[in-house]
């Protein structure tokens, strides 16, 4: 006898929050190859490219509408003066990366970044040096990049080739702050933050959203002390727009744990199961977090701003081509996947987030190898999921059978979806079982009788495939035709393990 499948109803006229597009945003750092060789390859390179950025990779992040991209860091961004990155690049100081023990050449600067935010569409995040740097520093940042001309910083924008104030909106004012940005405590980092943030200018086109470092994993005491002294500040009420969370998935949480020894590619079914267990951890992080937020802003002015997310394995048995650099599988399409359904749940909070790393770095949608740009896995998980950009979330209920691994409960299918303003319903959906199939009715309430169904899916052969130059597209999405779509109710089997998109068109 056929299994009884999981039945789920989409309300689809009954639309909720807005799903924010910058929860698909992506993070580049001056770490390892994610900057040099990864993004930037100069003018100069073999390598095709536009205007030194490799041409691959932007046509790559162009096509998952890449919303957001933050720079420069991360640990890097706390050590960074970025008068080092702006004018004739061959007169910019070579120097040490101490951050992560590299030659820094400041090639790819200021301008070098607003070019691939231009490129590729996306709104550009950046994060100031507040560890290692002044007030003045980071306040003349901010007008070097959005006066209009008429002042020396913006007349040296001008003279450096962008006579236009470039806008930019979204400022991290330091970056883990209680760790590498300055070993921080939360009370002394809130009178830093609000010190700061008080002198970043707001210009005619960009009104500064001012981000605030957040917790790292489960510091409820940061979050506590942060919207106490910087949500509602008395003569400033508006200083703090967002507060940052990072979590990476490595499977050292709850933090009574020993970190794991996880590994991107060598893994079974057990290694599989703590990696989803973890993954949907990030829905409790945001839970308890939020709770705190709601005490003291209740209104959700404060936006949780998730920037830095991701699976973090440890070092492969063989040295990394280059520092942090991991391959990914479609194990790691399944965490992004989970991660992005816990972000749509709390979307009245979590505005923003950025997946650590856009490349070779992490959790990377690429990977670069010489002249060779891969799409790995979870690119594609990002290309499934890029039609809930800025759509309303729907309400999507029904019995979902629970697993446990490592003391953490995760669901056996997560499920979301969504209404776009073109009326399409995209549902998503996350099967994390890596060894049976499940069978499913998707029930639609309140879509007209003549919509159409389209899917796409993404599984693997093996768990462990990826994607190289030799085989690039070993692990893919693909169309999808196995299902039947009668009187507003999908039936369908997925495979173990997949993730799969399906759009309901009027
Ligand atoms: O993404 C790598 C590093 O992880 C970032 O530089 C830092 O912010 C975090 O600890």
């Amino acid at each position: 006898m056929p299994p009884t499948p999981i039945t789920l109803t989409v309300a689809a006229d009954q639309p909720g929050p807005q799903i924010s597009r910058h929860l698909f945003g992506q993070f580049a750092e001056h770490l390892g190859s994610c900057v040099y060789d990864g993004l930037w390859v100069g003018e100069d390179s073999s390598i095709p490219n536009i205007r030194g950025l490799r041409r691959d990779a932007v046509e790559a992040l162009r096509a998952i509408r890449m919303p957001n991209i933050r720079w420069p860091g991360g640990c890097f961004a706390d050590a960074y003066h970025w008068r080092n990155g702006i004018g004739p690049r061959d007169r910019r100081p070579r120097m040490r990366n101490d951050t992560w023990g590299q030659i820094e050449t400041n090639a790819f600067g200021t301008h070098e970044f607003l070019d691939l935010c231009a490129l590729t569409g996306a709104t550009p995040v950046i994060c100031g040096n507040l560890g290692s740097g002044t007030v003045q520093e980071m306040r003349d940042w901010v007008e070097y990049l959005n006066a209009p001309t008429g002042t020396v910083l913006a007349d040296e924008r001008a003279a450096n080739g962008h006579a236009e104030p470039y806008g930019v909106r979204y400022w991290g004012v330091g970056n883990e702050s209680w760790g590498c940005g300055g070993l921080m405590r939360a009370e002394y980092y809130a009178d830093e933050f609000r010190r700061y943030a008080t002198y970043l200018g707001n210009y005619e086109k960009s009104h500064l959203f001012r981000i605030a470092t957040g917790p790292g994993l489960d510091d409820y005491h940061w979050t506590e002390v942060m919207m106490r002294e910087c949500s509602a500040p008395r003569f400033n009420p508006g200083i703090m727009d967002g507060l940052s969370l990072h979590y990476y998935m490595n499977g050292g949480v709850p933090p009574a744990k020993t970190q794991r020894t996880l590994h991107a590619t060598e893994f079974g079914i057990a290694e599989w199961r703590t990696v989803m267990a973890h993954a949907w951890y990030i829905d409790e992080l945001i839970t308890r977090h939020s709770a705190i937020m709601d005490r003291h802003d209740p209104a959700k002015r404060v936006k949780l701003i998730v920037d830095e997310w991701g699976t973090w394995y440890a070092a492969p048995p063989a040295p990394a081509r280059s520092t942090l650099c991991q391959q990914q599988t479609l194990r790691d399409a399944l965490v992004s996947a989970l991660t992005f359904h816990a972000f749509f749940k709390h979307a009245e909070r979590v505005h923003m987030a950025n997946a650590a790393q856009v490349c070779n770095v992490l959790h990377s949608v690429l990977l670069t190898e010489g002249p060779v740009t891969i799409r790995t896995p979870n690119w594609h998980a990002f290309h499934l999921f890029a039609s809930h950009q800025d759509a309303h979330r729907l309400p999507v209920s029904g019995d979902i059978p629970q697993l446990e691994d490592d003391g953490l409960t995760y669901p056996r299918l997560s499920a979301a979806a969504s209404r776009a303003a073109d009326g399409t319903i995209t549902a998503t959906l996350a099967h994390t079982d890596p060894t049976e199939p499940v069978a499913i009715a998707l029930k639609l309430t309140g879509v007209p009788a003549t919509s159409r169904a389209s899917a796409r899916i993404l599984a693997a052969g093996n768990l462990n495939d990826h994607n190289t130059p030799e085989t690039p597209n070993r692990v893919a999405a693909r169309d999808w035709h196995d299902f039947k779509f009668t009187d507003g109710t999908l039936t369908t089997t997925l495979p173990p393990a997949s993730v799969a998109a399906i759009a309901f068109k009027p």
